[in-house]
């Protein structure tokens, strides 16, 4: 194989170097001069690649075979199951579990499996496929990082399923760049892909995320891919959660939920039961919200905390929910409701270390700060849904059938939701439906 010429190019302008340089000479961008291989040849098209354009019409559909793997969070997240010649994306922070989902896959994967580790050794990786427990022949593992090494154990081994952990370890010898960096990325994972698609195998390649949450390395990496999934959760509590943000063979609105345990990831098929601890004591300033996760209806509990703040600023405080939408609240309830909360310390919380950005929390909020400032327990029979605006009215919210299905499944005897939902439910089932219009109403119906 003859070695690739390389050049250094600004990713703003398009301006070619022979020599890297930390601004770019031509329009003055800073850090855009990126090594990338260039094949300055253009060939001409010869007779047997000359195949005209059909048309739409004329073209065929394959039927898209899916592969269905042990793990169901994983197949509800790809859209049924894994898609022969797919390239799949796992971003997530490190420690998060990522290694550990996919050595698991692997490891309880039917057919060949082939997992490419550039962070781990061996014996690392056989320490943490103990934890998990389970014996599998034909999962091979090596570890190494540099892309001919990795093209011939794929060629050596001919697997079902190839993981490459991680993208950011990879290293082609055709750029002298370090691992890690945009042009040793995109080149060696372009190069992966291409033997996935050609062989039909399934890849997927795990990937850092820097600290502002983006996949570290070129955003050309996630154009790249068919499937870009994100494996998030709160390092301090068990739940992660997975979710897609691009997905070529199926919807995005899925998400897979899995507890960390002692020995690996288990499934969470009903998450409502776990996000909602124990049902026995009557405490006050808690209650239970309708929220939706992807396509999913969760019942997940909210936590506030009012009490009278010892310094002069009062200090407000959320895990799980937007501090920005707490300070809003507050002041509706301040301003519209006439709760005289501005000397007061505000703390919300979102049991399980779910972060959620659902509109249709700002009820179980509401109803938990008032909860929590009156010292008046919520019934744990009692479910809620919808928005609050910024006169106090309550609004409607989308997908409330499914809300109200997954609290009446659960045993809620009431759901609280805006009259502004169309059509106006009273009794669904089992559940009684109480529509309200405003936050007072609600407030005298609670607490009276
Ligand atoms: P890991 O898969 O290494 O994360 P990543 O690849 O995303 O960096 O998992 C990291 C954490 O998971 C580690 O701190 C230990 C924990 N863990 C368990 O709690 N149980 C287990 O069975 C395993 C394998 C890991
Ligand atoms: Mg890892």
């Amino acid at each position: 194989m003859s070695k690739k010429n390389s050049a250094f190019i600004c990713q703003a302008c398009a301006y070619r170097s022979a020599k890297w340089a930390g601004r770019c000479p031509s329009c003055g961008e800073w850090n855009s001069i990126v090594e990338e291989v260039v094949n300055s040849k253009s060939k001409p098209v010869r007779k047997s690649e000359h195949i005209p354009a059909k048309s739409i019409q004329h073209l065929e559909q394959p039927e898209l075979i899916r592969i269905k793997t042990p793990d169901n969070e994983l197949n509800r997240v790809l859209g049924g199951g894994i898609v022969p010649g797919s390239v799949v994306l796992i971003g997530g922070e490190p420690g998060i579990g990522k290694s550990t989902l996919m050595l698991q896959l692997a490891i309880h994967m039917q057919g060949k499996f082939l997992y490419v580790s550039g962070e781990e050794s061996e014996s690392q990786i056989k320490m943490r496929a103990d934890r998990i427990g389970i014996k599998n022949d034909s999962c091979f593992v090596v570890s190494a990082t540099s892309l001919h090494v990795i093209l011939h154990y794929i060629d050596e081994n001919d697997p079902d399923v190839i993981v490459i952990d991680s993208v950011q370890t990879l290293q082609s010898e055709d750029i002298e760049s370090a691992p890690g960096t945009v042009s040793q990325i995109r080149e060696c994972t372009n190069e992966l892909i291409r033997i996935a698609k050609s062989r039909h195998i399934p890849l997927f390649l795990i990937g850092h995320i820097t600290k502002e949450g983006f996949i570290a390395g070129p955003k050309v990496l996630e154009h790249m891919v068919d499937t870009v999934l994100q494996f998030e959760g709160d390092r301090h509590h068990n739940y992660r959660l997975l979710r897609s943000s691009k997905n070529r063979f199926g919807s995005t609105a899925e998400i897979g939920i899995y507890e960390m345990l002692q020995d690996g990831l288990r499934e969470v098929a009903n998450p409502s039961e776990i996000l909602i601890s124990q049902k026995n004591e009557e405490l006050s300033g808690i209650c239970i919200g309708a929220t939706i996760e992807g396509a999913r209806p969760l019942m997940v509990e909210t936590q506030a905390l009012v009490s009278s703040a010892v310094y002069g600023t009062p200090q407000r405080n959320v895990n799980g929910y937007d501090l920005r939408r707490l300070n809003m609240l507050l002041a509706v309830l301040e301003k519209r409701c006439g709760f005289r909360l501005a000397q007061q310390d505000v703390f919300i919380n979102i049991t399980g270390g779910l972060k959620l950005e659902d509109p249709a929390m700002d009820l179980s909020i509401v109803t938990a700060i008032l909860s929590s400032y009156e010292d008046i327990y919520v019934p744990y029979e009692y479910a809620f849904a919808g928005e609050v605006g910024l006169s106090g009215e309550v609004r409607a919210v989308s997908k409330l059938e499914q809300r109200i299905g997954e609290a009446e499944k659960l045993g809620f005897e009431k759901i609280f939701v805006s009259t502004g939902n169309k059509p106006l439910l009273s009794k669904k089932g089992g559940i009684e439906v109480v529509n309200v219009k405003k936050v007072e109403e609600l407030f005298s119906y609670l607490f009276g």
